[in-house]
């Protein structure tokens, strides 16, 4: 189901007065799991969608443009093919994917964030959980995922839905963070994200949010883990890359 800008800016309103209600208020987000982690994580960015894409720029000193545009070449999107953005958020990826001359949809199951997805692109936008996509089987070429994989509450089942959405031979990339291999990197990179970030995001946006993104971090798959459960998911020819000294990483495969 797509939605026009009118009932996308309807829609948000009541999602965020629902937000408000704050059902999970007791528990911090990185720390929750299953449904629970998926109410935390809507409502987190729920509240933060009006300055997701100014932190952004700011923590990436605008880099994240930079590997959406090498993940969209990195698997070859082609004029005309239709593409899938999951987990779509404000939208960064699919104007990306437009610009390479595919036909876009946009997924995500925050109306605050599709709402603002709305502002910036024409591509049809529909409201979707990862783990249980409204869409048919082997209906597009390419799917994107941009730092929303770990956010998601059962990865293993999310790679299974994105494989069944890929028409056979069709590709998938996901950006997402990630731990740095080397110690001293880590150690340092640890400082930023762990205590410069969350005041940082107090300050612009919310404290909390800023805290999930380095504790989320932790909690995620390895990089190895990532690529077998795409693997187990039906993808071949699976290749990961590091951005931003081993803090992003890149996922990528072809389904069978
Ligand atoms: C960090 S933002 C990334 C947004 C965008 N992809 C980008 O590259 O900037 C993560 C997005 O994933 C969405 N998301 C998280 N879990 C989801 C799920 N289970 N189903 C659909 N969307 C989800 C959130 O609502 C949020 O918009």
């Amino acid at each position: 189901m797509a939605y026009n800008k009118a009932e996308l800016s309807e829609s948000s309103e009541t999602c965020l007065r629902m937000n408000l209600a704050k059902p999970t208020e007791s528990k911090k987000p990185w720390l929750t799991q299953g449904e629970e982690k998926r109410q935390a994580v809507q409502e987190m960015f729920g509240n933060i969608a009006p300055s997701y894409d100014r932190m952004n720029r700011l923590m990436t000193a605008n880099l994240d443009r930079a590997w959406r545009r090498t993940a969209v070449r990195t698997i070859g999107v082609e004029p005309g093919e239709v593409a899938l953005d999951l987990c779509c958020g404000t939208g960064d990826f699919i104007s990306i994917l437009e610009l390479a001359g595919a036909r876009v949809v946009g997924i995500d199951f925050c109306l605050p964030m599709l709402a603002i997805a709305k502002g910036k692109s024409q591509s049809p936008l529909s409201l979707g959980d990862a783990c249980q996509l409204p869409l048919a089987t082997a209906s597009f070429d390419v799917v994107t995922v941009g730092w929303g994989i770990r956010n998601v509450p059962d990865i293993d089942r999310a790679h299974r839905e994105i494989a069944r959405v890929l028409k056979p031979g069709g590709r998938f990339v996901s950006i997402d963070m990630a731990i740095p291999r080397q110690p001293w990197i880590r150690a340092a990179c640890g400082v930023f994200t762990g205590k410069v970030l969350p005041k940082v995001g107090a300050l612009l946006s919310n404290r909390e949010a800023y805290e999930y993104l380095p504790e989320s971090a932790q909690r995620f798959m390895s990089r190895e883990d990532l690529r077998a459960s795409m693997e187990a998911a039906g993808f071949k020819a699976v290749k990961f890359r590091d951005f931003a000294f081993g803090n992003v990483c890149m996922h990528w495969g072809v389904k069978e």
